[in-house]
C-alpha cells in the first residue's frame, strides 16, 4: 500500500515551487488533493501533472489572504474528499503591491499585510481544520517557515516576525492536539529556487550552502511530505531546519 492511500491533503500555494513540489511527492504516494493558489494557469497547470499520478486532485483558485475564501475552501474541500487528513500550509511570501522595507521606512499598513501573509492564512487554516482531525482522531499539518524566521532579514522585518509567529503556534497547537493523533510542525526552509532570483543572487546563495549549491525543489517537496506521512508519527511541535546547514556559516571561507 502506497503510503498516503486513503488520505486527502489541502495544499496552499500549489501552482508552483514548493506547493507543487510537496502534492508531488504526496501524489506519488497515492494522496488526493485539494489544490489551491491564487493564479489560475499556474493552478490548472500543477493540477494536470499530478492528475497523471492517478490521484484525484480538486483545484480551489483564491487568495490565502481573504478569510471568505478560507472558509470557501474549506468547506468545498472537505466536501469533495469527505475529509482532510493533511494540511501543507504553504502559502507565503509578499502580497502584490506590498513593497518590502526596512521597518523605520516602511508604511506599517505594508508591515501589517506582510506579517498577515505569512501568519494569519497559515493560522486561519489550521483553525479551521483542526477540529475534524481532532474528531476523527487522525491529522497531520506542515507549516512552512523560512529562516528569515530564526535569522532575521534586512527589510524583512516583516516576514521573519510572521514566520517566527508560525514557530510559536505550532509549538503551542502541537501540545494540545498529541493526544487526539494530530501532529503539527513547521519547516524552517532555506535556500529553495525562485524564478525571481538574479543569476548573481543565485550565485551568491548558492556559495552560502555547504552544499555549493540551492536546493532543489523536490528535496523540500520530499522533506514536507515525510512530515506529513506516519513516518514522522512521533515528530510534533518541532520547527526543522531544510536549509543545506545554511544556518551554520561557513567559517573557512
Ligand atoms: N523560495 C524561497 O526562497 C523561500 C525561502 C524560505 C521559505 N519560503 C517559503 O516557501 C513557501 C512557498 O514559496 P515558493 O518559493 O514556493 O514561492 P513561489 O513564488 O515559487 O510559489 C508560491 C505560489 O503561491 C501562490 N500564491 C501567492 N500568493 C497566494 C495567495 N495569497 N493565495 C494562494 N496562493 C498564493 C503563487 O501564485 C505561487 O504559485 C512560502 O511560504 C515562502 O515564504 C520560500
Amino acid at each position: 500500500m502506497s503510503r498516503f492511500e486513503g488520505r486527502a491533503a489541502l495544499v496552499t500555494g500549489a501552482g508552483r515551487g514548493i506547493g507543487a513540489a510537496t502534492a508531488m511527492e504526496l501524489a506519488k504516494g497515492g494522496c488526493a488533493l485539494a489544490l489551491n493558489d491564487v493564479d489560475a494557469d499556474r493552478l490548472n497547470e500543477s493540477a494536470a501533472a499530478l492528475r497523471a499520478q492517478g490521484v484525484k486532485v480538486t483545484t480551489h483558485l483564491g487568495s490565502v489572504m481573504e478569510s471568505d475564501f478560507i472558509d470557501r475552501f474549506v468547506a468545498e474541500a472537505t466536501d469533495e474528499h469527505g475529509k482532510i487528513d493533511l494540511l501543507a500550509n504553504n502559502a507565503g511570501g509578499g502580497p502584490p503591491m506590498t513593497p518590502w522595507a526596512e521597518f523605520a521606512k516602511s508604511e506599517f499598513a505594508h508591515f501589517r499585510a506582510i506579517f498577515e501573509m505569512n501568519f494569519f492564512t497559515q493560522a486561519m487554516l489550521l483553525h479551521a481544520l483542526l477540529p475534524g482531525m481532532i474528531e476523527r482522531g487522525y491529522g497531520k499539518v506542515v507549516c512552512v517557515s523560512s529562516i528569515s524566521a530564526v535569522l532575521g532579514q534586512e527589510s524583512g522585518s516583516a516576514y521573519a516576525s510572521g514566520k517566527l509567529a508560525l514557530h510559536a503556534l505550532v509549538s503551542s497547537v502541537s501540545k494540545e492536539v498529541a493526544r487526539f493523533g494530530v501532529n503539527v510542525n513547521a519547516v524552517v526552509l532555506g535556500n529553495p529556487p525562485h524564478p525571481s532570483r538574479t543569476p548573481d543572487r543565485q550565485a551568491y546563495l548558492d556559495k552560502m550552502s555547504h552544499f555549493d549549491r540551492v536546493g532543489r525543489l523536490e528535496e523540500f517537496g520530499k522533506a514536507i511530505a515525510f512530515l506529513l506521512s506516519d513516518d514522522a508519527s512521533y515528530i510534533s511541535g518541532a520547527a526543522i531546519p531544510v536549509d543545506g546547514g545554511l544556518i551554520a556559516p561557513r567559517l573557512n571561507e
